[in-house]
């Protein structure tokens, strides 16, 4: 069969590499891709959120799958888009509706969601514009720090702790008074500081059964020992030791088996992958956030522990019929180190050649903001390589995966050296 999967990142280059390895695959294409996916299959110049270019794409390349990378074409609805249209209708996609990309598109619904289903998340109030003055009494009677988040997709910043209550005052008024964050944060959730460490779990569910994939750690900040500016990711590991056999049935008692329930009770269709951002509290998992997609820098060591076909589990959401599909996950560790481009999160250098991938010794190099101009690969992105090991112990893989990005250059870049060391 042909498959298409949209996106450009690092997530969709593990996904690529993944699924071109499939017996059910025949030809992929990545749209719009980068230069690291034109070695599983076929870029094609198409943004994500150009529908009727996807539908062209799809029907000229008779592709049988639709497998979504990103957020923003869910909760525009693509899936929707192919289900009206009497051409696409049959064409399967992986990636919720509109409506279950809202888990991921507001932050209202989903605490909402939670709530309804007795999700432990953390105690929140919803405000707006209207409401503004009572989100300002509220935020003087709610303990410090206080979590403001912009209800809607905010690229990655929408979410703001806040130290002092002036601030939080400020930043409420910012956000609903000036829209800070646009359309985005015409609603704020304020939502108490929970404290523990994260853990990012996942879930691939066809609207009724579903499997756990392998869980895995991120981590955010730009600088060693998890300090200064909130990044895309910087890398990510895979087992997560305190993610044990106990305390992944907790999660599944307490969140997974009640989030797909929910679903089912609201009548929400859901076909795709379900990221739960968890906070592990003191052994207590408490749902951060819900993502409608799989996560990136986590994904690129998630596929590398999968050992069953994957494009076998994509059919099993597809038709219904997941339950009957086998998971098998390594019990080996995979670690990603990411690379990035000089200046990053902030104003970054783009257009610098990259050398040096051919001296990586055991790490598979997946591309993220790269493309190809002549005879060379050049940095686009921010984030520009996510350099990705699997190994038999965390120490091994951790090791191999630094040595393996520092065997790379380009002007202007840096990869944080202390990805995992932190759960050794
Ligand atoms: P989100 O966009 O919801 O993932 O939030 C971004 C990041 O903010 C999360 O990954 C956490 O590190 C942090 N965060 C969000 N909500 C909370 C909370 N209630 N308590 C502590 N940290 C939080
Ligand atoms: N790694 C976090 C995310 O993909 O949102």
């Amino acid at each position: 069969m042909n498959i298409l999967i949209l996106g450009s990142g690092g997530r969709e280059s593990a996904f690529a590499w993944k699924v071109a390895q499939s017996a059910h695959c025949d030809k992929l294409f990545i749209a719009p891709g980068n230069a690291g996916t034109t070695q599983y299959g076929t870029n094609v110049n198409i943004k994500v959120t150009d529908f009727e270019g996807i539908k062209a794409l799809v029907l000229k390349e008779d592709i049988n799958l639709v497998l979504v990378g990103p957020e923003e074409p869910l909760v525009k609805g693509v899936h929707d888009f192919f289900l009206a249209d009497e051409q696409l209708k049959n064409i399967p996609v992986v990636g919720p509706q509109q409506e279950g990309a809202q888990l991921e598109g507001s932050k209202d619904f989903s605490k909402q969601f939670m709530e309804r289903h007795n999700i432990p998340t953390a105690a929140y109030r919803t405000f707006t514009k209207d409401t503004l003055q009572d989100g300002l009494t509220y935020l003087a009677t709610a303990g410090l720090p206080v979590v403001l988040k912009a209800d809607g997709l905010a690229a990655g910043k929408g979410v703001l702790i806040c130290l002092t209550l002036e601030e939080a005052q400020t930043e409420l008024t910012a956000m609903l008074a000036d829209a800070k964050f646009g359309e985005a944060s015409s609603r704020v959730v304020v939502e108490q500081f929970l404290t523990g460490i994260e853990l990012s779990v996942f879930v691939m569910t066809d609207g009724n059964s579903y499997k756990i994939l392998p869980e895995a750690k991120d981590y955010k900040r730009i600088g060693e020992g998890d300090t200064g500016l909130n990044t895309g990711g910087m890398g990510s590991i895979s087992p997560v030791p305190f993610a044990d056999a106990a305390y992944m049935k907790k999660v599944e008692e307490r969140v997974i088996t009640p989030t797909i329930e929910g679903l089912k009770k609201d009548g929400i269709p859901y076909k795709g992958f379900i990221f739960i951002g968890l906070m592990n509290s003191n052994g207590e998992p408490w749902v951060i956030e819900y993502n409608c997609r799989m996560g990136d820098p986590e994904t690129e060591s998630v596929m590398r522990r999968i050992d069953s076909d994957f494009v076998d589990l994509l059919l099993g959401v597809a038709e219904g019929n997941l339950n009957e599909k086998e998971i098998i996950i390594s019990p080996k560790t995979a670690a990603t180190v990411v690379m990035v481009a000089g200046g990053y999160p902030g104003e970054y250098l783009k257009n610098k050649v990259i050398t040096g991938t051919e001296n990586v010794r055991d790490s598979i190099v997946f591309h993220a903001g790269t493309a190809i101009d002549g005879n060379d690969v050049i940095t686009t992105g921010g984030r520009v390589l996510a350099i990705t090991t699997v190994q038999d112990d965390m120490f091994s893989a951790l090791q191999q995966a630094t040595a393996d990005a520092s065997r790379i250059y380009y002007d202007g870049m840096y990869f944080r050296k202390d990805i995992g060391f932190d759960l050794l």
